[in-house]
């Protein structure tokens, strides 16, 4: 049985993990405040006050398409975007409250606008969904009332029932902040994800709803769950999920950052899930835009280590120069300090049959000694024009290993030692 599931499991998450790197939209009344998503609970705004931003926000016709074809060109594959966060409006029009896009400000389905901008640039679609909700009454009160309780895990089952439905397939189903309830019995999380399971045999669902479903979400650090176990770093891209208009351009992650975090991830067997916050009228922070241009075309170059099939690094150690990535026999030196004409890698325990740059295939001339590979004929320049990454792919004749150690030759094993 459970080697059944663990094989439709493999099955379901192979787009996912062949995608690598997907864009997060924290998208909601808050932008409107431009004060980080918490605003609402870090001010203390009264509810009666917060709730005013449900009628004056209005976002002009289908920003979700700039959105999609800004991850688009920046080698994104799919979205997840906040259908709800903490704040408790819904993006979506729900018949289970009127708090919601269509009935006050917008007045649409931002949701469907959203879906159909996925499809019209083929990318997958991940729904955010924030379980804690600071506007519904027993939000917080279902923590010590069963009444309550009730009430809301049928509220919450409604909604993710609504999301799950009306919106044709849906990728991805992205839980958040389980607050108040404690376990996942309280929030009786294993009947709501077979719900969404029934609706969407396809979804893919994260761990929190205090259950360890399909994936782990390291947030803001980038961290390998154990071999086996799927997982995805989500990172902000300024500092804030939400909306930050006063925030600097320093405070942006720049283009080589963001390949370095892929990398990172890539290394580990884990995905990124890079995050902008949309401004009100739903319009992309134009620096997000200019840092994520050359990503893209940076990895229309030079994609092939990122995406498909890839394997962990676990054999391998810190080079000053650049830092790998694998793939099966394929070893990839991702150079971010290009030397000029000759590199020199040392500790490589496995014969290199081929050297190539990646970006546009040239062979490269190597001389393999004992413990030192060394590369010649490189460009003087990096040859990278988008983020000063140039690639070297190195064909092997088995996996990468690589042993330096502290010391400038590897000490025999301590019992052999005199
Ligand atoms: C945290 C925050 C939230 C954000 C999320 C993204 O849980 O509460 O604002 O949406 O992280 O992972």
């Amino acid at each position: 049985m459970k080697q059944a599931a663990d094989h439709n499991r493999v099955k379901r998450m192979q787009w996912w993990h062949d995608a690598r790197f997907g864009m997060f939209i924290h998208w909601g009344l808050y932008s409107q405040l431009g004060r980080h998503e918490w605003v609402m609970n870090r001010e203390r705004i009264p509810l009666a006050e917060y709730e005013k931003l449900s009628w004056t926000f209005k976002p002009k016709p289908r920003p979700m398409r700039e959105w999609a074809r800004c991850a688009k060109q920046a080698g994104m594959k799919y979205l997840v975007m906040t259908t709800k966060h903490h704040e408790g409006f819904c993006l979506w029009n729900s018949k289970l409250t009127d708090y919601n896009a269509f009935q006050r400000g917008p007045g649409r389905d931002l949701v469907q606008e959203y879906v159909d901008a996925c499809r019209e640039f083929g990318l997958k679609i991940g729904f955010y969904y924030s379980l804690m909700d600071w506007h519904h009454p027993d939000g917080a009160r279902c923590a010590y009332d069963e009444k309550a309780r009730r009430r809301f895990v049928d509220f919450t089952r409604g909604l993710v029932r609504e999301l799950m439905t009306n919106y044709g397939k849906v990728d991805i189903l992205w839980y958040d902040v389980s607050w108040p309830l404690r376990s996942p019995e309280a929030w009786e999380s294993r009947k709501l994800n077979a719900m969404a399971r029934k609706l969407q045999p396809h979804i893919i669902i994260n761990n929190r709803s205090q259950l360890p479903e399909d994936f782990g979400t390291p947030e803001e650090h980038i961290k390998a769950e154990d071999e086996g176990r799927a997982w995805e770093a989500c990172m902000t891209f300024n500092g804030s999920w939400g909306y930050l208009p006063y925030s600097q351009p320093e405070d942006w992650h720049s283009s080589r950052k963001v390949l370095h975090m892929l990398r990172e991830v890539t290394a580990g067997g884990g995905n990124l899930l890079l995050n902008i916050g949309p401004a009100p009228d739903g319009s992309v922070p134009p620096l997000a835009v200019e840092r994520l241009k050359p990503v893209g075309r940076w990895l229309a170059a030079n994609g092939e280590p990122v995406y498909g099939k890839i394997d962990r690094v676990t054999e391998a150690e810190w080079n000053p120069l650049g830092t790998w990535t694998r793939k099966g026999k394929s070893a990839y030196f991702w150079c971010h300090w290009w030397p000029g004409k000759t590199l020199s890698i040392g500790g490589l325990k496995v014969k290199v049959l081929k050297a190539s740059l990646l970006s546009n295939g040239k062979h490269l001339n190597f001389v393999q000694g004992k413990d030192r590979l060394i590369l010649t004929g490189l460009p003087a320049k990096c040859p990278d024009p988008y983020a000063g990454i140039g690639v070297i792919k190195l064909q092997l004749a088995g996996k990468l290993v690589q042993k330096l150690g502290a010391g400038c030759v590897i000490l025999p094993p301590e019992k052999k030692r005199k």
